[in-house]
């Protein structure tokens, strides 16, 4: 399915070794930049909510600055959970936009 790219941060927000949340129709997502690459997945928690973008990032894990728990950036898949993984979000950097890829349907105000 075609998609289309909307703006949702500039890449000079994205600092090394740590995350930056954007809200994109209401929704929360983690922005990190890892190696030249920017990974988006969901900024909430699995376990209590906490913001993901808060955490500690080592090399492509994420560890949640609630209680601990360590995320994949790059899959969303929760480290020592195999049946648990977070949403993660297709993005692609612009002349150093970040921009996110959405349905052709897409409204922010979905
Ligand atoms: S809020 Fe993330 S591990 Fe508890």
């Amino acid at each position: 399915m075609p998609t289309r790219l909307v703006r949702i941060a500039r890449l000079d927000q994205l600092a090394a070794g740590r995350g930056v949340a954007v809200a994109v129709a209401g929704e929360a997502i983690a922005l990190f930049r890892i190696d030249g690459q920017t990974f988006a997945i969901d900024d909430a928690c699995a376990r209590c909510g906490s913001s993901l973008a808060g955490g500690t990032l080592r090399g492509a894990t994420v560890a949640c600055a609630g209680c601990g728990w360590e995320y994949d950036v790059r899959t969303g898949a929760v480290s020592g959970v195999p049946a648990l993984r977070i949403d993660t979000f297709e993005v692609t950097v612009v002349d150093s936009v970040v921009m996110l890829a959405v349905e052709p349907e897409w409204s922010p105000n979905a």
